[in-house]
């Protein structure tokens, strides 16, 4: 059932959620601070309320109508190709998501015409790139620290995303392809977005304006 709220607004835990939440609170929609373990959390904006989700689940929140709105990344977006609006790039959650292997393997093929196996939670984008390319490779679909499976010979290269570069470092592996640049993008319900283009409008109003204010 819906709350008294107007606007709910999907947010991805982990990497995004911090930045996420202070250009919120500088724009005055700030989460209440006690929210404790509430995953629907009430804003100081008593127009707007926040769901707490998992990164991958935002665009289905918002592409249902269970949220109005939602902030995820340009990887989770182009990967599961959902029926949404993205009416806001947001200025923060800036990484790529790259092709990388063990820094003495070769690459780009292996000998003897082995296919490369490739480990990565993006099958969609990575079996795109390398069809585009033409080069064969085999998908290996897991949940997340991926730089561990050229390491253990579950793979041979993997296509993660990349920040500081700290934990392909740490891995051993070194970066060869760029496949997308990403960035955290302002996602929005095609329905909602009518129903209530004025609270949407306002919501895109007050981030932006964090943004051109240069508090960032
Ligand atoms: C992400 C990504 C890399 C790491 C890159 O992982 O998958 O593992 O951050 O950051 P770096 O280049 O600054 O080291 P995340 O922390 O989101 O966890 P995950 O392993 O569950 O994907």
């Amino acid at each position: 059932m819906r709350s008294r709220a107007q606007l709910r607004i999907a947010l991805a835990k982990g990497r995004l959620w911090e930045e996420a939440i202070a250009r919120f609170s500088r724009a005055g929609m700030a989460p209440v601070s006690d929210k404790g373990r509430r995953l629907l959390v009430p804003s100081e904006d008593p127009g707007l309320e926040f769901l707490e989700v998992k990164p991958g689940d935002v665009p289905i929140y918002v592409e249902s109508g269970a949220a109005d709105l939602g902030v995820t990344g340009t990887d989770v977006l182009r990967e599961g190709n959902p029926d949404v609006l993205e009416p806001l790039e947001l200025d923060f959650g800036r990484c790529r998501l790259v092709v990388a292997a063990p820094a003495a393997a070769p690459y780009p093929s292996l000998p003897g015409g082995i296919t490369p196996r490739l480990a990565t939670k993006y099958p969609r984008l990575a079996r795109a790139h390398f069809a585009a390319l033409g080069r064969a490779v085999e998908i290996i679909e897991v949940g997340g620290s991926v730089e561990v499976a050229p390491l253990l010979g579950l793979s041979h290269w993997i296509v993660d995303l990349v920040d500081t570069g700290d934990t392909l470092r740490a891995n051993g592996l070194v970066e060869h392809e760029t496949i997308l640049e990403v960035s955290a993008v302002l996602i929005a319900n095609r329905a909602s977005q009518k129903l209530k283009l004025d609270r949407h409008l306002d919501v895109m109003r007050r981030l932006e304006g964090t943004a051109v204010n240069g508090e960032r």
